[in-house]
């Protein structure tokens, strides 16, 4: 196995992910933890110092344990953890700006070129130079004995360095973020290089998780809010896999839900799974609050508390829960702190359950927190939750709510739901539910005149959204056909009654968002 020894780098989870992509199994551990006994009994066959915002010029900044330079593995060190190594290793490393030759402070893109071929470069330097994504502010001045340059940049003289005898390799530059276009490789020549089969699966993720959630929980109970979504449901099948009946999940059903799909839910996880099953049906509660309320963050202050309370007041009824479990992802973990690290202010007050836990005494189990989100969906195939539930596609907390724009009434979510339902079974016959990212309709505030048979008609316009994103965070509106457009409207408008106008939305975010409100 290998181990990264984390200085509190934003980005080290991705060098964990790089790795799990090259099936090698890695645990993330912070500085502090890392001693020498540590190290001894971890016994790693390789290592990578993470980067870091602290700096190794000032005294008492993180360090690596000295025994890890004796200890005879490849070891790799990445940005902060490139000066850890030369600071330790007898080089010198200074703070700040300085002005000529030198090198500087170094935010954003550069391009290294070569100096020297190196086991670790392969497949690099194609085309002369590579591009890579730099991110410091001190930098190396002198480099280690024993060390040489491989690499450079205009701003960073020692941008690839190694000691190759002792298999110590040391960058500058940042090859775990996209910004780094041919990264991965380098990764894959370090951990070949370290003797790595690359034989690790998702089947052995799946046995780790359960044995520390086996050993996070002992014989206390575990209460899960099951929306129904990918996250939850993956985290719930799996924890129910490690503690069966300890966990009971609750389903809060607001009554915004698409059509069909909190018979599913039940079906799925109470029947199929046969778990501890709580169906908090409290369609009234949320609708009679939500009557007349036409203000988006309104109605996502009022689910949002009223989820809260709903939640609390279920698993109230669970004796002696001490855990509550959560879906709770990477992206999740960073999505405030952009990777520059600037402000980022609140488009849409996103719901959660965020402070329940505090509230409720609960400490939180979170088997996800390390995956992105095609990881979940690896890791609920291989947990056999079947692919009509893994490749759904995201469901807003707030559901529907966000989807009927102005004023909610049953009348108005009970037409979206037919749409909607006629819609994604469109987008299903015809073979494109897998390629769309997002799809689903927007019931609109504004009755048209249209005209049916002899008969004038004065319905609701609907608009009908599909985008294709990586993340949520942009998105593009995808490029269906006229033919699949006018079918799909002429469809609506015949079986959904209450809708006579079908429109579709070509806004991208930005400047838009996915969802109208
Ligand atoms: P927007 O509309 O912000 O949506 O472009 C990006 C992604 O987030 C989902 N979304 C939400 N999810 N609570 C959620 O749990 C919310 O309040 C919420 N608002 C948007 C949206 O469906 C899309 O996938």
């Amino acid at each position: 196995r290998l181990l990264i020894i984390d200085f509190g780098s934003q980005v080290t989870q991705l060098i964990a992910r790089r790795l799990r992509e090259l099936n090698v199994y890695c645990e993330i551990h912070p500085y502090q933890n890392v001693t020498d006994t540590f190290l001894a009994d971890f016994a790693p066959k390789a290592v990578i110092l993470s980067g870091g915002p602290d700096s190794v010029t000032r005294d008492g900044s993180p360090r690596a344990p000295e025994s890890l330079f004796t200890f005879g593995v490849p070891v790799l060190g990445i940005c902060y953890g490139q000066q850890v190594m030369m600071q330790q290793l007898g080089g010198k490393v200074e703070g700040g700006k300085i002005s000529g030759g030198g090198g500087t402070a170094e935010f954003g893109r550069a391009f290294v070129t070569p100096e020297n071929t190196l086991g670790l470069l392969d497949g690099w330097f194609a085309d002369g130079k590579e591009q890579v994504w730099m991110s410091h502010g001190d930098h190396v001045s002198a480099l280690a004995p024993g060390f040489e340059v491989y690499g450079t940049s205009p701003n960073a003289p020692y941008a690839i360095t190694a000691d190759t005898s002792r298999n110590f390799y040391a960058v500058q530059f940042h090859p775990e973020v996209h910004h780094t276009p041919n990264g991965a490789k380098l990764y894959e020549n370090f951990v070949k290089l370290a003797g790595f089969s690359g034989d690790w699966t998702m089947d052995a993720y799946r046995e780790q998780a359960i044995e520390a959630i086996r050993a996070q929980v002992g014989d206390k109970k575990v209460i899960c809010g099951l929306s129904g979504g990918v996250d939850s449901s993956v985290a719930a099948v799996l924890i129910h896999e490690a503690i069966g009946d300890q966990l009971t999940c609750v389903f809060v059903d607001h009554g915004l839900l698409r059509k069909g799909e909190s018979d599913e839910v039940v079906a799925m996880f109470r029947d199929n799974y046969n778990m501890q099953f709580i169906h908090a049906e409290e369609q009234e509660l949320f609708l009679g609050e939500l009557d007349g309320q036409d203000d988006p963050e309104t109605k996502r202050k009022i689910i949002g508390r009223l989820f809260i309370d709903v939640f609390q007041k279920y698993a109230g009824e669970i004796e002696g829960a001490e855990f509550l479990a959560q879906g709770t992802l990477y992206p999740d973990v960073i999505e405030s702190v952009s990777f520059s690290g600037g402000p980022s202010v609140t488009i849409k007050s996103h719901h959660n359950v965020g402070g329940l836990p505090e509230k409720m005494g609960l400490k939180l189990v979170e088997p996800l927190r390390e995956l992105f989100k095609d990881e979940v969906r690896a890791l609920g195939r291989e947990l056999g939750l079947p692919s009509s539930f893994i490749g759904r596609h995201p469901f807003p907390g707030p559901g529907l709510a966000i989807r009927c724009p102005g004023e909610i009434t049953r009348a108005k979510l009970d037409i979206l739901r037919e749409a909607d339902a006629v819609y994604i079974d469109q987008i299903r016959k015809h073979g494109l539910y897998d390629e769309i990212w997002q799809a689903f309709v927007a019931i609109l505030p504004v009755r048209t005149v249209g005209v049916m048979g002899d008969g004038r008609t004065y319905d609701f316009a609907c608009a009908l959204r599909a985008v294709n994103s990586v993340d949520g965070m942009t998105a593009d509106y995808y490029p269906f056909s006229h033919e699949f457009l006018g079918e799909t409207a002429t469809r609506i408008i015949n079986e959904v009654p209450g809708i006579n106008r079908v429109t579709y939305d070509i806004t991208s975010k930005p400047p838009g968002t996915i969802e109208w409100e």
